[in-house]
């Protein structure tokens, strides 16, 4: 059903049936119908999220031809952006998109993708931020804010619970409605909520047996109902299977163009009465909103600034490397003198982003092994390939002999060796997932015949998803996580690796010592068509925390060439606001960025399962060399909130909780503990609630004891027994009274059950207009 009327003149009212039908789906494969009569331009669209995909028309693959893009800076894909918790950054590459979107005349970026990292084998893990909904928040967020401020839509995807590539056309995510609302919705309400973005993207799986694009409860209920969306929702390509039923659950605009097909459907459900006509009426008003607000005067078409955007590209690359290990400070290496080896194909060939609809064709490229030759002023800099990539002529036995050999014998030659190992491109991808999470065999054995020449080893590694690294982790000592960096990640390696830039990325997701121990992993993607979501709210961190699981370098893990302390945590509340406070010093030996994490934990007696602790704000701050800085994160009280599903809503519990600051999930350095009171109760206390629940509750509790206590008055030589031994009293407790009533010495008889149930009420009611 429609959601209301529109009360002014509709621009619906202006146009026929088959006319409105036509506005609700694409013109072509990215760009929307326009119309005249309703004064609605044409909006073109382009991929996204980390530069533009804007097929050249000439493209003969269409939608498909991933390689005749225009050409368009490539930013770190979200999977870097993402480490870097730098949300201003975000805004900023961002921003600079939206000038290239601007001059190419594309009015709307499909991205940004805040999907949760689930598995460690999604395909798509590139794309998106992280396992945590605040990370994925606050850099998607600051994404679509820089992206609209400069005049150019967005387009917030894959909503909903889309996280994983296996069977993504058909998947029905099946998740329980607490991790659906605390892990997977939450990012989608945080950034509809406060940074409003124009369009909304609509998956291609289900959710619980329901196809998004068909389901009202996501489209309309949530996002628009509880949320205050006020955009468009466009589907993703080709999720629609019923247009009709697509629109009437709140999908408005479906993607691409059918060349009309589908549109003589919904003209003639609405003949038949088989759609009401305001459901089309409703979705062409938002449309045109959408069309005028696209196709913003800001829009200056033009060159794009290919050296300044390259330039923005690598100092958002420096942010975004991870320095995951440095043992005895190997890095960073000198670049005034000594030798270098540099080792892997892939310092020459470099990966920069990964497959899909998001692949851009790059203005330029910085390769990792020209930038640290010209960064060298005195270093000498030497190569060998090692390995061929897949795909590359070299593939047989002796060809790569010889190329482990030179490899081998440059490496026993040289003081230091870097080397760079990573996932060949065929192995991640959207459309499908991994299978494990290992390097390829021939470059963990090419790291082993190095080892055993020389120790000084750093491996720097290229991948989107993360790769395994335990089985030879401690035999190295240094290791830095280079990700997927974008066009210009080759000059940012170089200048963390010689120290030019001070690394100061974190890990936005775990990196396990197994594939198995991944939390989702058991149920991972499913089988049959339904992906069972088994670990519940227990995803990334709070799953491996949960079961007290090693892991290979923690969720929020990164280092920096200098140390930092952290002193004299507090906090203070306001209106229901947490600001939390401490001194961070740079102690180490140059200056330096730090992301200051702040986590809950608790509380202490929660009735529900609680992870150990939860990502509740950061803060990302540089430092001099022996500066002082106090900062503040700000915490709200409903952030601590779990969703209940018994009360249907966000519920804080009362009690005492952890609040923590960290510099990484396993690396806490200070916690205090705050006192919260908890909301009132939702639930309407009846005889099915147990002992204890009403024991528990603030009025029925006492309550109940009054009439225990009037009933042992009356006989007390009745039921004495029972509530007086410890034991018994544990039993009752998860009894329902409507049973607890019926044994013969139960102080309260069946019948006054109701008029308990409702002296309850009726006090709450007294309480409640007491306190308005
Ligand atoms: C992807 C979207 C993308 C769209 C348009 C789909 O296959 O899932 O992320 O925006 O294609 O290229």
């Amino acid at each position: 059903m429609p959601q209301r009327k529109p009360s002014h003149p509709s621009p619906a009212a202006a146009l026929s049936v088959a006319e409105k039908a036509s506005l609700t789906s694409g013109a072509g494969d990215f760009v929307t119908q326009e119309s005249a009569a309703a004064a609605a331009p044409a909006v073109m669209l382009s991929d996204g999220p980390h530069g533009l995909r804007l097929p050249k028309e000439s493209g003969d693959g269409g939608q498909l031809d991933l390689h005749s893009a225009a050409p368009a800076t490539c930013f770190p894909p979200a999977v870097a952006l993402g480490s870097s918790w730098n949300p201003e950054l975000a805004e900023q590459v961002a921003g600079a998109i939206a000038a290239e979107a601007a001059a190419y005349g594309v009015g709307v970026v499909l991205g940004p993708g805040i999907n949760i990292k689930r598995s460690p084998l999604c395909g798509r893990n590139f794309e998106y931020f992280s396992e945590d909904p605040l990370v994925s928040s606050e850099l998607g967020g600051a994404m679509v804010r820089g992206l609209q401020d400069a005049g150019v839509g967005a387009a917030l995807k894959h909503y909903a619970a889309n996280n994983q590539e296996t069977d993504r056309m058909r998947v029905s995510a099946d998740v329980d409605e607490r991790p659906l609302r605390e892990i997977y919705l939450r990012a989608f309400e945080r950034v509809v909520r406060r940074d409003r973005p124009w369009s909304v993207m609509a998956s291609y799986n289900g959710v619980n047996g329901v196809p998004v694009s068909e389901n009202a409860r996501l489209l309309t209920a949530v996002l628009r109902g509880e949320w205050g969306f006020d955009g468009i929702v466009m589907s993703d390509w080709g999720a629609v299977r019923d247009r009709v039923a697509a629109l009437r659950a709140g999908l408005d605009l479906q993607m691409p163009g059918t060349g009309g097909r589908t549109d003589l459907e919904v003209a003639a459900a609405v003949e038949s009465g088989a759609l009401d006509e305001a459901v089309l009426d409703l979705a062409v008003e938002r449309l045109v909103r959408f069309a005028r607000r696209a196709t913003n005067p800001v829009h200056s078409p033009g060159a794009i600034d290919v050296a300044g955007h390259h330039g923005l590209a690598g100092r958002a690359a420096d942010q975004c490397v991870v320095l995951l290990k440095n043992e005895s400070a190997l890095l960073p290496l000198d670049p005034s003198g000594g030798s270098v080896a540099v080792i892997g194909e892939l310092a020459r060939t470099p990966r920069f982003q990964g497959a899909g609809s998001s692949q851009v064709t790059p203005t330029r490229l910085d390769v990792p092994l020209d930038s640290l030759r010209e960064l060298a002023t005195g270093a000498d800099v030497r190569f060998a390939a090692g390995y061929a990539l897949p795909g590359a002529e070299a593939e047989s036995t002796d060809a790569d002999t010889q190329l482990f050999n030179e490899a081998v014998r440059l490496a026993a030659d040289s003081e230091t060796v870097v080397l760079f190992l990573g996932l060949p491109a065929q192995d991640e991808s959207e459309g499908f997932d991994r299978d494990h999470i290992d390097l390829p065999a021939v470059q963990t054995e090419l790291l082993g015949r190095v080892l055993a020449v020389n120790p000084r080893v750093v491996v720097v590694l290229s991948n989107g998803g993360v790769v395994r690294t335990a089985p030879w982790q401690g035999r190295v000592p240094a290791l830095v996580e280079g990700w997927l960096l974008g066009q210009a990640g080759g000059g940012a390696l170089a200048r963390v690796l010689f120290g030019a830039v001070n690394p100061s990325g974190k890990l936005a997701e775990t990196v396990p010592l197994r594939l198995e121990d991944s939390p989702s992993h058991p149920s991972f993607p499913g089988e049959e068509g339904r992906s069972r979501y088994g670990e519940g709210i227990f995803v990334g961190y709070r799953g491996y925390d949960a079961r007290r699981c090693e892991v290979a370098f923690p969720f929020g893990h990164g280092l920096s060439y200098t140390t930092f302390g952290y002193d004299g945590l507090h906090v203070e509340e306001a209106d229901g606001v947490f600001r939390v406070g401490l001194t961070v010093t740079n102690t180490g030996s140059r200056g330096g960025r730090e992301i200051v994490q702040i986590y809950s934990g608790g509380p202490t007696d929660s009735r529900v399962l609680r992870p150990v602790r939860e990502l509740r704000g950061f803060i990302s701050l540089f430092l001099e060399l022996g500066e002082s800085r106090d900062v503040v994160v700000e915490v709200a009280r409903h952030d601590l909130a779990y969703f209940s599903e018994r009360e249907d809503g966000w519920k804080v519990e009362g009690g005492r909780y952890r609040i923590e600051a960290g510099a990484s999930s396993r690396d806490i350095r200070a916690a205090v503990e705050v006192a919260v009171e908890g909301d009132p109760s939702k639930i309407r206390l009846t005889g099915r609630n147990t002992l204890a629940e009403w024991l528990e509750h603030p009025v029925g509790g006492p309550l109940l004891s009054e009439w225990f206590a009037k009933a042992r008055a009356e006989a007390p030589q009745e039921g004495q027994g029972a509530l007086a031994d410890p034991v018994m009293r544990r039993f009752l407790a998860g009894v329902p009274l409507d049973v607890i009533c019926e044994f013969p010495q139960s102080p309260v008889p069946p019948a006054s059950l109701g008029a308990l149930a409702d002296a309850v009420e009726a006090r709450m009611a007294e309480d409640r207009e007491r306190r308005s």
